[in-house]
């Protein structure tokens, strides 16, 4: 038996994967174009395990989809490849619609050809993996994100999510396709891009760089430690009723500058600067056009359902992360420089 994962070079991916062979014995193929947003590298410690095999390879290329269905017959495909970063998307929408939208349709359009052909059709799962970007904005009062929330995505990234959202919830309503749809929260853990907010503040602060916060830093997200998202995707993999979608998060809203002042407080602790606190390093620059105020996840319908409960705090996880960040400098220098490129071809080269 084996699963498809798609991005499983990317931040969340790569973690499902050494997660899961940590787990499992059932072989991953992972499909993964190795955009900027992906590295072998992340995956070094599986060199030689023969439960994993790597394909180079866009979801918009549907003859390299149906050779793979074809050859692996995969029982599941995790699908995690997207463009996935806000400020990206602003600059640059194409790629969001392009690999966020129809790579996803050329995705659910070769799961289908090849689970037409299946003769046990309920045997199949196809898990999307999406975010609580596509719920818009909340007001500060407001509850927390359900699943029936409205879709009110604000940016051209989770415009994309979203309408790829809509894409798999039509390929199961028309077609009957097995899927199931996780819309997490934000995510922070080992592998991740320093683009975004968490990596980024760690990896200036030690270079003694300025560490931007958007505004007036009062936005708020809820946070996720990536091995619950993960555990998370297992779960709804394993039980999760078909056609339904499960929001995923772990009760941590923070703002951003508190956020930025807890990772300042752990590296003052960890790796102190004779110059003084890191705190001294935050700058306020120019926000983000079309901001999102608040994100905030309602996971009860994963807790009661499927019985998941994040292991990870906040504390507990955010603690990990500047530890692995701080153990970790030589992957940071080379995803920094874009050396990572140049460490995974000397690796893998044929
Ligand atoms: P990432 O940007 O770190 O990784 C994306 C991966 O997809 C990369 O390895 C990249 O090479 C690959 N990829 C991009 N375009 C591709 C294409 N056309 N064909 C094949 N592979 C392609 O992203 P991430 O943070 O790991 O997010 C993974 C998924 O989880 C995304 O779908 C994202 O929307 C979703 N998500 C992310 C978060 C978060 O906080 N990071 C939260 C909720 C949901
Ligand atoms: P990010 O990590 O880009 O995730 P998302 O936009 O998907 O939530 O950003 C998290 C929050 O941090 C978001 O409100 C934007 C803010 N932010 C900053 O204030 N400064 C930064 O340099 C970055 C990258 C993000």
């Amino acid at each position: 038996m084996s699963i498809l994962v798609t991005g499983g070079a990317g931040f969340i991916g790569s973690n499902f994967v050494l997660d899961w062979l940590a787990q499992s014995d059932e072989c991953i193929v992972n499909l993964d174009a190795l955009t900027y947003a992906g590295n072998r590298e992340n995956l070094a410690s599986l060199a030689g395990d023969a439960r994993h095999q790597f394909v180079q390879g866009d979801i918009g290329d549907r003859a390299l989809l149906d050779r793979l269905f074809a050859e692996h017959r995969p029982r599941a495909i995790v699908h995690f490849a997207a463009e996935s970063h806000v400020d990206r998307s602003i600059h640059g929408p194409g790629a969001f619609i392009k690999t966020n939208v129809e790579g996803t349709f050329s995705l659910l359009e070769a799961t289908r050809a090849y689970w037409s052909r299946l003769d046990d059709k309920d045997a199949l799962r196809f898990l999307h993996v999406s975010t609580d970007e596509v719920y818009g904005s909340l007001a500060p009062d407001a509850p927390a994100f359900t699943e029936t929330h409205p879709y009110e995505p604000n940016s051209p990234y989770s415009a994309s999510k979203a309408a790829s959202d809509h894409l798999v919830r039509a390929w199961h309503h028309t077609y009957g396709l097995p899927v199931l749809t996780t819309n997490c929260s934000n995510n922070y853990g080992p592998y991740h891009f320093p683009e975004k907010l968490i990596p980024l503040v760690i990896v200036n602060a030690l270079a003694g760089k300025p560490l931007p916060i958007y505004g007036d830093g009062q936005q708020v997200r809820d946070w996720l430690f990536v091995g619950d998202h993960c555990s998370a995707i297992r779960r709804v993999l394993e039980v999760g009723r078909l056609g339904e979608t499960y929001n995923v998060g772990g009760w941590n809203e923070k703002t951003n500058l508190s956020i930025v002042h807890t990772i300042c407080e752990l590296l003052d602790e960890l790796r102190p600067s004779p110059e003084g606190s890191y705190k001294r390093l935050i700058t306020h620059v120019k926000d983000r056009p079309g901001h999102d105020r608040r994100y905030a996840i309602d996971a009860r319908k994963l807790q009661r359902e499927l019985g998941w409960r994040p292991a990870e705090t906040f504390e507990t996880g955010i603690r990990k992360t500047v530890a692995w960040y701080l153990d970790h400098q030589d992957w940071v220098q080379r995803v920094q420089s874009g050396a990572y490129r140049d460490w995974v071809a000397r690796q893998y080269a044929p």
